[in-house]
């Protein structure tokens, strides 16, 4: 009889692995993050054959546990419920990363009755273990009251923390794709809208004053047969025109900026920059780039961007340099840029003909950018001998910016203006 007993206890536990197994395997291939946690919950509750369960996520930011899925005993009223992440069992399963068994759950001090009480439910054993992935706590998986009515065991521990390690990676994968499907959106986004800026800028701008050219050259046209002299003068006013068309063109491709300058600033737009220069040109650039955890401050990355473009379009137009050097440093407070070619170089005493004769302003646009992040620009050039351009701009602390934020916890109501409180539990303080 006690043999019996056994070989049907065997069977059942082999049954259950069985279904743990198939379970994650089903996890793993979910990518829809609010199906995934879903199917999380509807898989605690069978196997360890309990009658309500749940799902909370943490909130960094606000330091919150977040109802994300709750399923039986009326919980559906418990989505997006909020409750601080270092009180209650849940919260203490996340502080202590360690599963809780709570057999008499109104003589837990833990217990946080609020809950129960508002839904009319009553929790008499409970377990709750926590998500983890890499030692990182990022939510508790909660059952209540095994539908046998004994209290839960160790057996069911077992099982949902083997469930929990699973429904975890799949949870962080699943916020991975979503994070990675946001952000191509946001920057489809992005590019949609800067090519509808600028469609609307070249028809109100150069657009109107090309056909305003057209419409004076034919004028002119005919002045020439009439009256040649004031044909001449007319020339010299769509000279003016058409200059104002040039240097309005100039400052809109001042102003358009890449995306990727934008979303994942200027180090890695300066490598997509140098990358296509290196497909359609023959010298050898040579960049030496830092890689920084914090962005700068948008109006630095910008201008810093914009006149690297500048000095490296210059080099690739007029220098007939074999080699290209460019360096971006930041140290103590100071970005330094230096770009130097060994190319043909030229004589600096004619830049300003250049400038005020020629409408040359590229390197002029560049000293005024600078200026207008307290910078300085110096060139140095001299025929046969190259041209250096050094640009530096200071850094104070607080121009500095921090990563953009992700909200990796997604899918659920979020009040996130706030950074985290580092000091509010023990899992903050982990690196
Ligand atoms: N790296 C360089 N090597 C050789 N000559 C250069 C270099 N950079 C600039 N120059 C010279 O300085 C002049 C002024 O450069 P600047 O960038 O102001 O005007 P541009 O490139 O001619 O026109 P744009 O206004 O389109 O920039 C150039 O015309 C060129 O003669
Ligand atoms: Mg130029």
């Amino acid at each position: 009889m006690t043999q019996a007993k056994d070989t049907l206890a065997q069977q059942n536990h082999i049954a259950t692995l069985l279904t743990l197994q198939e379970i994650a395997q089903n996890l793993a291939a979910e990518l829809n993050l609010e199906t995934l946690l879903e199917r999380v919950v509807e898989a605690a509750v069978k196997v360890v054959q309990a009658s309500a369960g749940s799902l909370l996520v943490w909130d960094p930011w606000n330091n919150d546990l977040v109802f994300a899925v709750a399923k039986g005993g009326g919980g559906d009223a418990l989505i997006g419920h909020r409750m601080p992440a270092y009180k209650g069992i849940a919260g203490w399963a996340l502080t202590n990363q360690q599963p809780a068994i709570v057999t008499k759950v109104r003589q837990d001090p833990r217990f946080f009755g609020a809950i129960d009480e508002s839904l009319g439910y009553h929790t008499s054993s409970l377990l709750a273990v926590p998500l983890l992935v890499k030692g990182e706590g990022i939510g508790v998986l909660e059952v209540l009251n095994k539908a046998s009515e004994e209290p839960f065991d160790q057996e069911d521990t077992d099982l949902l923390m083997a469930l929990a390690g699973q429904a975890a990676v799949a949870i962080k994968n699943a916020r991975l794709y979503r994070q990675v499907r946001e952000e191509r959106d946001r920057i489809v986004d992005l590019e949609e809208q800067v090519r509808k800026d600028l469609a609307r800028e070249i028809h109100d701008g150069p657009a109107q004053m090309l056909s305003a050219i057209i419409m004076h050259l034919s004028f002119i046209e005919e002045l020439l047969v009439r009256d040649p002299e004031q044909a001449g003068k007319e020339i010299v006013l769509l000279r003016g025109t058409a200059s104002a068309a040039l240097q309005e063109i100039r400052s809109m491709i001042f102003e358009l900026r890449p995306v990727v300058l934008q979303t994942r600033g200027l180090t890695a737009a300066l490598r997509s920059f140098v990358n296509r220069l290196r497909e359609v040109d023959d010298m050898t650039i040579h960049a030496e780039l830092e890689e920084w955890t914090s962005r700068l401050p948008t109006k630095i990355e910008d201008i810093c961007f914009a006149i690297i473009q500048e000095a490296l379009t210059n080099v690739k137009k007029h220098a007939e340099a074999r080699n290209v050097w460019l360096q971006v440093t930041r140290q103590n407070d100071l970005l330094t840029v230096n770009i130097r070619d060994d190319g043909r170089g030229f004589e600096i005493s004619r830049l300003e003909v250049l400038e005020a004769q020629e409408g040359h302003l590229g390197l002029l646009n560049m000293r005024e950018r600078a200026e207008m992040v307290d910078g300085e620009l110096v060139i140095r050039a001299q025929p046969g001998w190259g041209t250096r351009v050094v640009l530096t701009i200071p850094l104070s602390d607080n121009q500095t910016v921090g990563r953009s934020r992700v909200t990796d916890y997604l899918g659920l109501p979020q009040n996130n203006s706030r950074p985290p409180k580092q000091k509010q539990a023990k899992f903050y303080q982990r690196s």
